[in-house]
């Protein structure tokens, strides 16, 4: 990886979700503590496999950032229009305990409900929510997360939406992220909401 990103971004397609898996995994084991337990490999298998069962819908709205043609970032965004997909159904129950095991297995079941529960919030008409913002360990501090935020935003804007909305679990450092990017914290979950995943809820305006 060099140290200055030859960065460009396109929609997400299905050719991209297996790198999707390997980010929004990683994106798990740091922002969900507890959920993504043991080797990577079969986590990133099983989220594969749920976003797979979900294509289309699970990428709509997703934004790849490539550095010289490998994809390094992913974020996402929902409106009411097209509102956020649940990865947590039924279906995935099965494959999370072949895959690992029933202890693991149900610790990723739980993870995945409760962070789709405390990150799917009901959007207004003139919101945009920005979501599943990752990347890659080895790409980061060099502008690429910062770039899929403005990509997101003027995604946005051209959706004639006047404000970005997004969530981060509390205690997140991504949240100075966010911050620097202009974006206010408009809401605190008390610490018992969410049960574990408590989260805050950061907004900006989006000057059309
Ligand atoms: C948060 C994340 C997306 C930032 O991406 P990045 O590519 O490293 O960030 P950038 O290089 O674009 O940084 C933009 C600015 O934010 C600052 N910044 C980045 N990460 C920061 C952090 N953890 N704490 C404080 N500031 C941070 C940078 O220093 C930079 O500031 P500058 O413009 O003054 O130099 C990335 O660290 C990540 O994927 N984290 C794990 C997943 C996650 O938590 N995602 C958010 C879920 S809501």
């Amino acid at each position: 990886m060099t140290q200055q990103l030859d960065i460009a971004h396109k929609p997400a397609d299905s050719r991209d979700v297996p790198r999707i898996a390997g980010m929004l995994t990683q994106l798990y084991r740091e922002e969900a503590p507890g959920m993504i337990n043991g080797d990577t490999e079969p986590n990133e298998l099983l989220v594969h496999r749920a976003l797979r069962e979900q294509a289309p819908a699970a990428i709509e709205g997703m934004v790849v950032v490539e550095d010289a043609g490998t994809p390094v970032a992913i974020g996402a965004i929902a409106t009411r229009q097209h509102p956020r997909v649940n990865l947590w159904y039924d279906t995935i129950a099965a494959d999370a305990r072949d895959l690992l095991g029933p202890r693991d297995g149900t610790r990723f079941l739980n993870g995945m409900r409760r962070l789709m529960g405390a990150l799917i919030t009901p959007l207004a008409a003139g919101e945009a929510q920005l979501h599943s913002i990752v990347v890659d360990r080895e790409a980061r501090q060099l502008g690429a997360g910062a770039h899929v935020v403005a990509v997101l935003e003027e995604k946005a804007r051209l959706a004639g939406k006047d404000s970005a909305t997004l969530q981060v679990l509390n205690g997140n450092p991504a949240q100075h992220f966010y911050a620097k990017l202009g974006y206010e914290v408009t809401h605190v979950d008390a610490p018992t909401d969410n049960g574990p995943y408590p989260s805050i809820t950061m907004t900006k305006p989006l000057y059309n």
